[in-house]
């Protein structure tokens, strides 16, 4: 059976250049960044022109990068970092209802460390009010952090609208970008953001690779102590390896950037068509206007997500629900909960991701088989 994969927001395979790319830091220039020796040197060298390749991609200075292990590492340090390194200016924390748990986790230890957080709410296309946010600002908050692009329903905020709103106000500003990364175009002065999180894994670099963009003068507490590593901010010996993927990924990620966004745009219209054709019904969960390309979320009143997504794995489709499935029940989702409440949408929703591999054909086909799964199981 030939399977299908279309959960690239949960994570995206390695590029084989990217693998090719990685292969020389595992076998001859395996030194330690650190050492003085040659070794040590050539390690270097890859890190300062991966940190340049970086910036550049977000038209960012190579020393506002920190490396990290990934997007969640990021949000954390976003968080806790900058909450922390700001404390006594102000305990207050404002985020939106629907983030990651990399971040609605972070600002939940927040809370156990007596800090307050105030939770935006996020309307039906999964958008928050420029209203509430200006209504919660208070003089003592410290920090905003609110996502690019949602994981699950791939709305976008308008981040560079908060960012104006923001300016004049001493609050710093992080945006989870780990979505918007590779299909948004993403100017860190154009957003005026503080502090953004991008992870590698979803651009088809491997897990564990990602970066912290820091706009110079934030102040930051570092999350581990050890070296002296990132300029005294990531305590710990790079992943060399992965840096090197991530670097790949990310050239080939600003060069095919346009022609991937018109392609997943497609996609997303060519299932939405084909399950229309096949008269299924469905809502459409989300924000048509303002959308990550790559994510459509949808929901099949009637039949249970779990359900729906053992099914098609069995049909050899892989995609998801973008929440998480505890001792094999589907919590409901906190982002769609958000948006509707509990209902049977939130029970019924699954999410389809696109990415690199993925053909019209096999677009088709996922539709097809979704299509006749959901007629059977509505019977
Ligand atoms: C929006 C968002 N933020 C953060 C993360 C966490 O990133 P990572 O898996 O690299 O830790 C993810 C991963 O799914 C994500 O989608």
């Amino acid at each position: 059976m030939n399977r299908i994969y279309m959960d690239h927001a949960a994570t995206s395979p390695v590029h084989p250049e990217v693998v090719e790319a990685m292969i020389p830091y595992f076998t001859e220039k395996f030194g330690n960044p650190s050492s003085i020796h040659s070794y040590g040197r050539d390690a270097r060298k890859l890190l300062d022109e991966a940190r340049i390749v970086c910036a550049k991609s977000i038209n960012a200075r190579p020393n506002e990068i920190i490396f990290t292990s990934g997007g969640t590492e990021a949000d954390n340090m976003a968080v806790i970092g900058a909450a922390t390194a700001r404390q006594t200016d102000g305990r207050h924390v404002i985020t939106t209802a629907a983030e990651h748990h990399a971040v609605l986790h972070a600002c939940g230890e927040l809370e156990n460390r007596d800090f307050e957080v105030t939770y935006l709410n996020t309307d039906e296309e999964g958008r928050i009010s420029m209203d509430e946010l200006r209504a919660s600002l208070r003089e003592d908050t410290i920090l905003v952090s609110i996502m690019y692009g949602n994981n699950e329903t791939g709305t976008v905020q308008d981040i560079k609208e908060i960012g104006i709103l923001l300016k004049d106000h001493p609050a710093y500003f992080h945006s989870d970008a780990v979505q918007a990364y590779g299909l948004a175009d993403l100017d860190v002065n154009e957003l005026g953001v503080d502090l953004l999180s991008v992870s590698g894994h979803k651009i088809n670099a491997p897990n564990g690779t990602g970066f912290l963009y820091v706009k110079e003068g934030v102040k930051l507490s570092p999350l581990a102590f050890g070296g002296e590593q990132e300029r005294k901010r990531r305590a710990g010996t790079e992943n060399t390896a992965g840096i090197a993927g991530f670097k790949k990924a990310i050239e080939l990620m600003v060069a095919q950037k346009q022609d991937r966004a018109e392609t997943y745009l497609r996609f997303r219209e060519l299932l939405m068509n084909e399950l229309r054709e096949n008269e299924v019904e469905f809502l459409y969960n989300g924000s048509f206007e303002h959308v990550l390309p790559h994510v459509l979320n949808v929901s099949f009143v009637g039949v249970k997500t779990e359900v729906l997504l053992v099914s098609l794995d069995i049909a050899g489709i892989a995609v998801s629900s973008g929440s998480a499935c505890t001792a094999g029940s589907m919590e409901p989702s906190h982002v769609l909960t958000a948006m509707y409440g509990t209902n049977e949408r939130t029970k019924s929703a699954v999410r389809f991701s696109f990415g690199y591999g993925n053909t019209e054909s096999e677009i088709k086909k996922a539709a097809d088989e979704t299509a006749k799964i959901v007629k059977r199981l509505r019977k």
